[in-house]
């Protein structure tokens, strides 16, 4: 990295007037005034991320910093644009933001050209949109379109990979909304780095979003997630943008979960869901149960929680396989799920409820592909677990959340009211639930409320 900066160029700039000198001089030879000079490092390619450099504007001249009373500072509500996707919108906090940048993360071919194509075509008579694409070819992007069937007034694509050939088509084309699909392909040439290198797409992207704030056009960057689970290189991206948006979602199942992983503009954490059909992606405004397994009869190792991921109650299947080891390092494994959770989880399930599984291996899984962080899993997950350890399925149509704590107590999770509401609206007959978030009568809209307060009560509850 440090050599691809090169030698950092430094000038000297007058505070008062903004001129530009080479060397550092007593009096200003633009406008005379005295001692008015300081020095700054010049945007050196590969700086021009760093805010120091961002200071300087695309002539390398200064702004010079200025203080202001914040209660001076005039500002208005934020104007919002729908992106005519009710569940996009959500995940933006309430639609889109001008000048907003946003990241929209995934693996290969989860839906986010489709879905952006399709928000682009929508918002196209309202903010003329340009789609550049690095990926594939104009043709196979219009037929795209066509197969979607979407409205193209409105909608520009280029075909281009080079930031600054993009720039320039913007600032001649203005568009109020540009997608670069995707990141990982844009390149700058003020770098000598390989397309695709960290250098190249952290600049090529720093790029973009200073156009956005210069001026007012919202980007959307699209990013490929590595196996880590970092978006390719660019994790750098993350805080340079507004929102970081990721698509979530099961090779094998039509669903697709949009989920806020950081936004400056709504909430964090907040879902939208998706189905995937031959008309691209389909909003699921109503999708509380489309991630339970559906089958008929209960399962040993299975069990239902209600994830209250962002502003909304969704009904989730936990699954578990417990099964003798043949290693002496038994497997851990948790999909959807935080592995050092489980891990922690299997602990307190040893040390405060007796049950040994260091024998075993544990696979956990969320059905459909998506992934729960909040820790109300924590009770479905041993639920799930001692179920298939015991072969033994749970009571039909049973519910369970909770935080479990690492002294085995069972910790009440944050609206618990409004989850045992969904599992009753759902048909749900029984629910195990934490003390705390449990109604006193011991039973809510026909459906029976078991309060645990210790591990050893849920190991009962769940026989
Ligand atoms: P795509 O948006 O290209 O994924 P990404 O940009 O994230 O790599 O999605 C491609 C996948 O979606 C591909 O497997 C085909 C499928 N698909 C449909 O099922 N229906 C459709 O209408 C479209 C356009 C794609
Ligand atoms: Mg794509």
């Amino acid at each position: 990295m440090a050599k691809l900066q090169g030698k950092a160029r430094t000038a000297y700039v007058c505070g008062e007037c903004g001129a530009e000198h080479n060397k550092w001089q007593g009096q200003c030879g633009e406008c005379g005034a005295w001692n008015s000079l300081s020095e700054i490092v010049l945007e050196t390619a590969a700086a021009a991320a760093s805010p120091a450099a961002r200071r300087s504007s695309w002539a390398g001249k200064v702004d010079a910093p200025k203080v202001t009373a914040l209660k001076d500072v005039r500002h208005s509500e934020e104007a919002r644009v729908s992106t005519g996707i009710g569940e996009f919108d959500r995940v933006l906090g309430g639609g889109l933001v001008e000048g907003a940048v946003v990241l929209v993360g995934g693996d290969p071919g989860i839906g986010k050209s489709t879905l952006l194509l399709q928000a682009l075509a929508q918002m196209a008579p309202t903010l003329p949109g340009l789609y550049v694409t690095g990926e594939e070819s104009l043709g196979q992007v219009a037929g795209r379109a066509a197969r979607l069937g979407l409205p193209l007034d409105g909608l520009n694509a280029l075909a281009e990979t080079g930031v600054e050939r993009i720039l320039e088509h913007a600032s001649q084309w203005q568009p109020k909304l540009i997608v670069a699909d995707s990141v990982q392909t844009l390149w700058t040439e003020s770098l000598t780095a390989a397309p695709g290198s960290v250098s190249q797409v952290r600049e090529s992207a720093a790029r973009l979003v200073r156009y956005a704030k210069e001026t007012g056009a919202a980007v959307f960057l699209v990013g490929h997630v590595t196996k880590e689970g970092g978006i390719a290189g660019p994790r750098v991206l993350e805080h340079m943008v507004d929102a970081v948006l990721y698509f979530e979602g099961d090779s094998g199942s039509r669903f697709r979960v949009l989920r806020a992983f950081k936004n400056r503009f709504g909430a964090v954490n907040e879902l939208g869901v998706f189905a995937m059909g031959d008309k691209g992606l389909r909003e699921v405004p109503n999708p509380s149960a489309i991630f339970l397994s559906g089958g008929s009869a209960q399962q040993p190792g299975s069990c239902v929680m209600v994830t209250r991921e962002g502003t909304r109650p969704l009904l989730v299947e936990v699954q578990a396989l417990v099964d003798s080891s043949p290693l002496s390092n038994p497997r851990r494994v948790a999909v959807g799920l935080e592995q050092n959770r489980l891990a922690m989880l299997l602990a307190v399930l040893h040390r405060h409820g007796g049950v040994v599984v260091s024998d075993q291996d544990v696979f956990v899984n969320v059905v459909g592909g998506i992934r729960v962080q909040e820790t109300a899993a924590d009770l479905p997950v041993l639920v799930a677990v001692l179920s298939s350890l015991r072969d033994r399925p749970l009571p039909d149509k049973t519910i369970a959340f909770g935080e479990i704590g690492l002294s085995g107590e069972i910790r009440p999770v944050p609206n618990g009211e409004e989850r045992l509401k969904e599992a009753a609206t759902h048909g749900f007959k029984r629910a195990i639930v934490p003390k705390a978030n449990a109604p006193k009568a011991g039973s809510y809209k026909g459906m029976e409320v078991v309060a645990v307060e210790r591990l050893s009560d849920a190991l009962i509850a769940a026989e």
